[in-house]
């Protein structure tokens, strides 16, 4: 990044975001036990509106009851144009423990929303005495988010990572379709009387993750809806993490391992990107900073890409 280095995110992992809506404090137990990465109560479009003080008061009383080890706890508060997000804000900050790591803030429209909502926790943090400070996450799921996007990944210190919400997105871009994430019947090339289908959500992700690893926010693919096909959530996700995302977000408990495993290296390409390493460090010392590894060429970038394979490999496990 010119002669700056790329900032790198939070080094913790977030392979799976498991949602699931704080009206049904039922399933925290659940939750809290689950192989997710992260865990996201949600006070936003999974409550209905006669619920939210209540999901919201399960949510407090959650953070703290509960033992969530060692995940990363989130809340998706309600969106700007709402009336519920401040007090999600403030009766989180003033009521909750600080067990809680970040805050969800969906339906993120300019960097300015950010602003808003650091200057309010910032403010109650200070009156509450808090030490912790809480993290940010966001949604970009709107035409203007990821207009925005770029300067929404630079709008706070407190951004930690960005979702990619397909539905939301797919509606505010007047998109002809009603699934949320994955292949769509209708967008496909024309080929010799064959259909290829391709991704209709690839350029808002690429545009997601180099806004990301421009400031250093960890990108992250959104939900599936189709919690019946394992195939086509691993296909989805399968292009995410080569495009550069590093988790996925379960809405059902089923989808958690499906994330787990395709954005956990494999040991084969842990084991590969070693090797190339292993070759590069050889060329070095013959002095040539390039070489033929398998029968390809490596050079001194191959080193970088091995690299993000093997740190990320090592981040997990350790
Ligand atoms: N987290 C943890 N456990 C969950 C869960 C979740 N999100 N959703 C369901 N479960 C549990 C159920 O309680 C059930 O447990 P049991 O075997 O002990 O009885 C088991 O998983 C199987 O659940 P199932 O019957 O298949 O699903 P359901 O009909 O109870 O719920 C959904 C399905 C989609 C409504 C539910 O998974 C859900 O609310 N998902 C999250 C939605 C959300 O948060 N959306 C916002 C982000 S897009
Ligand atoms: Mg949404």
């Amino acid at each position: 990044m010119s002669f700056r280095l790329q900032p790198a995110p939070v080094a913790r992992p977030n392979r799976c975001q498991l949602f699931g809506p704080a009206s049904r404090p039922a399933i925290f137990e659940k939750m809290a036990a689950s192989a997710a990465d992260v865990v996201n109560l949600d006070l936003e479009d999974s409550v209905a509106p006669d619920d939210k003080a209540e999901a919201r008061k399960n949510a407090i009383q959650a953070i703290g009851d509960i033992d969530w080890g060692t995940k990363t706890l989130s809340v998706r508060i309600n969106g700007l144009d709402t009336p519920y997000w401040y007090r999600d804000v403030v009766d989180l900050l003033e009521q909750g423990s600080d067990r809680l790591d970040q805050i969800m803030i969906p339906k993120v429209g300019c960097a300015e929303d950010l602003y808003a909502v650091d200057a309010l926790v910032t403010a109650v943090e200070r009156a509450t005495g808090r030490t912790k400070p809480l993290g940010f996450e966001v949604i970009i799921e709107s035409a203007a988010g990821i207009s925005h996007v770029e300067a929404i990944a630079a709008g706070s210190p407190r951004l930690r990572a960005m979702s990619l919400g397909a539905a939301d997105f797919a509606a505010s871009m007047g998109m002809q379709t009603t699934g949320i994430g994955g292949t769509q019947e209708n967008y496909y090339m024309h080929h010799a009387g064959q259909k290829y289908w391709a991704d209709p959500w690839h350029w808002a992700q690429a545009a997601i993750v180099a806004a990301c690893r421009t400031h250093g926010v960890l990108p992250v693919d959104g939900p599936y809806g189709d919690f019946s096909d394992d195939d086509g959530f691993r296909a989805q996700a399968l292009r995410s993490a080569t495009l550069g995302m590093v988790g996925k977000w379960a809405i059902h408990p089923k989808q958690v391992a499906l994330a787990n495993e395709v954005f956990t290296p494999t040991e084969a390409a842990v084991t590969e990107a070693r090797e190339i390493l292993a070759a590069m460090d050889e060329a070095k010392r013959s002095g040539q900073g390039a070489t033929v590894y398998k029968g390809r060429l490596v050079d001194i970038a191959s080193i970088k890409q091995a690299e993000v394979i093997v740190k990320q490999a090592e981040m997990i496990a350790g």
